[in-house]
């Protein structure tokens, strides 16, 4: 029996395919590019293992424990639907429905992520609840990714973990926003840094600097046909412009050899010493973070972060208003 697997119109090839040139030909790789693939989303789930914050011990764990009993507690018996936004190999989602109160309370359960690689293992896992799989591109998306329903109009928990690092807050607070009505909730994970001098931010640089994330990030190069000795890889970090204490974890790739590729009449042309910006993640203290919940119209019904300042998960609903 095979797995039933969506394609929303956002992750069509054509349209994959005019992204790709449009930011390949600028010399950044779009976010999704390092998931996207087989390959890629192996050496991604390689290093998550190695350095996410829920493989990296209890405390973590237990944050994660902790918001989502706090789920649970505001939804109550409620019947609810689910969405898991950029949902991986589905860990998280299957953690927090392994403590849902009441089974049958569960309405509709959809899984997107733009790696159908990493949604069939999603979807393996949360299989005894029927869950829909679908393929899309959040980083093109600027309304609605699915009709909701108006009767009975039934609360919807929108799971958004490790998400807002990857796509930006410029993209992903405003989008989010507009999914959510009032009573909807918002489960988000944020990165955190307890401070953002040299010395703090350092310190986070090697959660990014390291064999198995260059391996993840190379892997990608070296798929579009770069040998790996082709270019060096260099993680540092920039503010993040307007946010308090903000900062951006920006990896970019130097060239030591070219790369010719044509792809439906149109090429893209990397010489000798280009730089290519390969990856990029958003940091953010923890005040820094609430006055952008603000001004995006979230309000915080909790918010829980890790001791060291290094992870925050947040539930949130639209402000009243
Ligand atoms: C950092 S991982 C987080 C995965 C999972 N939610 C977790 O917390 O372990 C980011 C996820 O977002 C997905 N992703 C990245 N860019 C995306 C995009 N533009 N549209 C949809 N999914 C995307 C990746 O495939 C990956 O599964």
């Amino acid at each position: 029996m095979g797995i039933p697997i969506h394609f929303h119109p956002s992750a069509y090839p054509e349209r994959l395919r005019q992204d790709w040139l449009e930011s390949h030909q600028r010399r950044v790789v779009p976010a999704h590019c390092l998931y996207e693939s087989t390959g890629q989303a192996q050496r991604w789930l390689a290093y998550a293992r190695a350095w996410a914050p829920i493989h990296r011990g209890r405390d973590y764990q237990q944050l994660y424990e902790r918001a989502y009993d706090l789920a649970w507690q505001t939804i109550g018996n409620a019947p609810f639907d689910y969405v898991g936004y950029g949902c991986g190999d589905g860990l998280k989602d299957a953690n927090f429905f392994g403590s849902m109160p009441s089974p049958g309370q569960l309405e509709t359960l959809r899984l997107m992520d733009i790696s159908a690689s990493l949604l069939i293992e999603a979807y393996q896992r949360l299989q005894s609840l029927k869950p829909e799989a679908w393929v899309v591109n959040l980083a093109s998306m600027s309304d609605g990714l699915f009709q909701r329903s108006e009767t009975p109009q039934r609360p919807l928990l929108l799971s958004c973990l490790g998400m807002l690092p990857t796509l930006g807050h410029r993209h992903l607070l405003p989008f989010l926003t507009g999914q959510l009505r009032p009573g909807d909730l918002l489960l988000l994970s944020a990165n955190l840094s307890p401070s953002s001098n040299p010395t703090g931010r350092q310190h986070i640089l090697t959660q990014y600097d390291n064999e198995p994330a260059m391996q993840w990030y190379a892997g990608y190069l070296i798929e579009l046909g770069l040998p790996r000795d082709g270019f060096s890889c260099r993680a540092t970090t920039q503010d993040l412009e307007g946010v308090e204490g903000g900062f951006r974890i920006q990896v970019m790739a130097h060239l030591k050899k070219e790369l010719s590729l044509s792809l439906s009449g149109a090429r893209i042309n990397w010489a000798v010493d280009d730089s290519v910006d390969l990856f990029r993640s958003e940091r953010w203290t923890s005040n820094g973070l609430r006055i952008l919940f603000q001004t995006h119209g979230l309000q915080c019904l909790e918010a829980l972060e890790s001791e060291d300042q290094e992870e925050g998960l947040y539930l949130l609903q639209v402000a009243d208003g």
